[in-house]
């Protein structure tokens, strides 16, 4: 990370005031003075700021595997919430990036950082959200148009443009007339039940719900249910976040 930068992540004052303190030769780097703040930095340089070493403040952020039965909450005093998964130190900084509802498994986001939550969860930023799904009921013919046209789901507007893909349709016992359909649905919006409800329009009942990816993050197949890493320099990268590097 450029030296700049490093200096402001430290809370040493804004971009601009930290160029300036860089320019002035109040900064070192590894016994240096530096007076260039695009420099690379990375962890293993040793920064001081008016003889004073800096230690980076960094941000936190997680990847869980949500399992169903927990809700989104922070503290709820009848329910688990996702963050009972994590030691209490640790949950008391995270907020959670965006809702999936208690029934509802797989991938979500923790973070300190209230930008990461902004570029993720903003209506404007469009991040593509895919979900696997099982439902009762069999998806009818023009399934995927009617998803890819934008559908009304009820609400004041109607759901935006999404993609409906591996559709498989069977029949649920021997003989049965009824029928399970799956599929994958990749939404750019985080309405409420929002899955549940595109499938509903489509005659459909979700019973099963998993979410699979944000952006271009795959949910780590590795973390079982109720477990927790933290995301790598390359994945926050291809979310758009600046390299920690
Ligand atoms: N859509 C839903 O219906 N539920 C979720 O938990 C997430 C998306």
């Amino acid at each position: 990370m450029r030296l700049e930068k490093y200096l402001s992540d430290c809370g040493i004052g804004t971009r601009s005031q930290c160029k300036n303190y860089i320019r002035q030769g109040l900064v070192r780097v590894n016994d240096e003075v530096i007076k260039n703040g695009a420099v690379q930095i990375s962890r293993k340089d040793a920064v001081q700021f008016r003889d004073e070493p800096l230690v980076l403040m960094e941000n936190l952020y997680y990847m869980f595997h949500k399992p169903a039965g927990c809700i989104c909450a922070t503290k709820d005093d009848r329910q688990k919430t996702v963050l009972d998964y994590f030691p209490k130190e640790l949950s008391k900084r995270l907020f959670i990036v965006g809702r999936l509802d208690k029934d509802t498994e797989g991938l979500l986001f923790l973070t300190d950082d209230g930008a990461f939550v902004h570029r993720l969860m903003s209506p404007g930023k469009h991040v593509e959200k895919t979900y696997y799904f099982k439902a009762l009921g069999k998806l009818p013919e023009n399934a995927c148009s009617m998803i890819a046209a934008g559908m009304d789901i009820g609400d004041e507007k109607p759901a935006k443009p999404g993609k409906l893909e591996n559709i498989r349709i069977e029949e649920k016992d021997l003989d049965s007339a009824e029928w399970i359909s799956t599929g994958h649905l990749t939404i750019c919006e985080g309405r409420y039940h929002q899955v549940k409800r595109m499938i509903k329009r489509l005659e459909c009942e979700v019973f099963y719900l998993k979410r699979i990816s944000i952006g271009k993050i795959m949910l780590d197949e590795t973390l079982q249910p109720g477990e927790y890493r933290a995301l790598t320099d390359e994945e926050l990268q291809m979310l758009g976040m600046e390299s920690r590097k």
